[in-house]
């Protein structure tokens, strides 16, 4: 057991709050939440009318620079963008020295801290704002362009390079799937779908990412440091990872015969360390507002391209088997947005090794308006403490008496 009192008489007061439940380490201006009523605002602008009425690269603006683009504004910052989509030929190089069945996430969390290495200038924490811009456009710009291609080194597809006419989603799905040898043509519900899923990820204040983004910008470490450190964090499958978790459940759960009783038991058993993915959420205790729109979304998705998937009908009984279990509704369990991304991204025939990849490039202007909101605070480097509960002093025993 720890003793306070000493503890008190040697350090002070510490809170001791494992995982940072209830402790504000920051004060931000950029998104609202409120867990108890499923409230999202980016910037004060309800998410479901971003969702349904904005262009990601407007929010992504929104985010950034704190207010919604003029015409003018959103010209300037799409075509500045369009301007960086290229990566440096060198880079490609990069591709072709990792296993074709490396996971993209740590291929782009690779990558991104790379370009620092090529834009060196970033590295400068007195840099001018027009320099900073400059930074902040380039990974808007190359993230995509990254995704695809360690998609397309995985296939061992040639790499499609960005086609510049295209809008942001467009580009990417471009990217994505098209072959040199083939016309592609990309349903502009898919687009759509994309749009919209993007913004839903956008940002979710100091989550395990952007805290990261955040501690790690503190000790003035570049943006792209900073971002890969938040690609890192975001790769875990209780954070980012957890859409792929949900269709490597659902999957297990369709070759076990799909008795999806068996699977919410096995979830409620305490001696069992399975857990439904996709179902909980650390701030959001009634519903969370994303996972709604994006359930009419996936429901959209579904019926305009005609897909049957058993994964979807394994989904929904989950969905109502837990939404009436006690088990679910005494700890407020309820279905959170990866539950439904997963299954959309699989529609739009994203593979499941990519979905957090997706996950990442929706939640990068989110990233970057935390990093410069820290920056602009001018907060202290970011440092927590500890309960120290090792061993007492103790001498060097010398390795032959051990
Ligand atoms: N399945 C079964 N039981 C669960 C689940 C689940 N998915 N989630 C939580 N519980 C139970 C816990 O066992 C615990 O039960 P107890 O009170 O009897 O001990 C209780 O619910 C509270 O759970 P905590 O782990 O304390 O909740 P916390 O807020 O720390 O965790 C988290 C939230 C990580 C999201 C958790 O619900 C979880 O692991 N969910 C599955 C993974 C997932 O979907 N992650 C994505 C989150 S959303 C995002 O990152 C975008």
């Amino acid at each position: 057991a720890i003793d306070i009192s000493a503890l008190r008489a040697k350090t002070g007061y510490i809170t001791l709050d494992f995982g940072y439940k209830n402790t504000g380490s920051t004060k931000s201006a950029i998104t609202y939440l409120d867990g108890e009523n499923g409230v999202l605002r980016y910037r004060g602008y309800p998410i479901e009318q971003l969702a349904e009425k904005a262009s990601f690269l407007e929010v992504a603006y929104l985010l950034i620079y704190g207010e919604l683009p003029t015409k003018a504004q959103l010209d300037n910052f799409q075509s500045s963008i369009t301007k960086h989509t290229l990566v440096h030929e060198d880079m490609k190089q990069f591709f072709e020295a990792y296993p074709a069945k490396a996971h993209p996430m740590g291929v782009l969390a690779s990558m991104v801290c790379s370009l620092s290495t090529f834009y060196p200038e970033s590295l400068n924490p007195n840099r001018s704002e027009a320099e900073f811009d400059l930074t902040i456009h380039r990974l808007l710009a190359k993230l995509p362009t990254l995704a695809a291609w360690s998609y397309k080194n995985a296939m061992r597809h040639p790499f499609m390079y960005p086609k510049n006419n295209m809008e942001y989603c467009e580009n990417f799905l471009y990217m994505m799937f098209a072959m040199p040898t083939e016309e592609y043509h990309i349903d502009p519900v898919v687009i759509s779908a994309l749009n919209k899923l993007l913004i839903l990820h956008a940002d979710h204040e100091q989550n395990c990412s952007a805290s990261t983004v955040r501690i790690v910008g503190s000790s003035q470490a570049n943006l792209y440091a900073s971002i890969s450190a938040g690609i890192s964090a975001l790769w875990g499958p209780l954070h980012g990872g957890a859409n792929q978790a949900v269709i490597e459940m659902l999957e297990k759960i369709h070759n076990d015969g799909g008795d999806v009783d068996k699977w919410v038991a096995k979830a409620k058993d305490k001696e069992d360390p399975f857990r439904l993915m996709g179902f909980g959420h650390r701030v959001y205790k009634n519903f969370d507002p994303r996972a709604t729109i994006i359930k009419k979304a996936c429901d959209d998705v579904l019926e305009k391209l005609g897909i049957v998937d058993p994964m979807l009908d394994i989904a929904k009984k989950l969905e109502k088997v837990a939404l009436e279990d006690d088990y679910f509704k005494s700890r407020n369990l309820y279905p959170n947005v990866d539950f439904y991304s997963g299954i959309i991204y699989r529609a739009l025939g994203i593979p499941t090794e990519m979905f957090t990849v997706m996950f990442a490039l929706g939640r990068l202007p989110g990233w970057i308006a935390q990093w410069k909101e820290m920056i602009s605070n001018g907060e202290p480097i970011g440092r927590p403490r500890q309960v120290y509960v090792g061993a007492t002093e103790r001498d060097y025993v010398d390795i032959e008496k051990r």
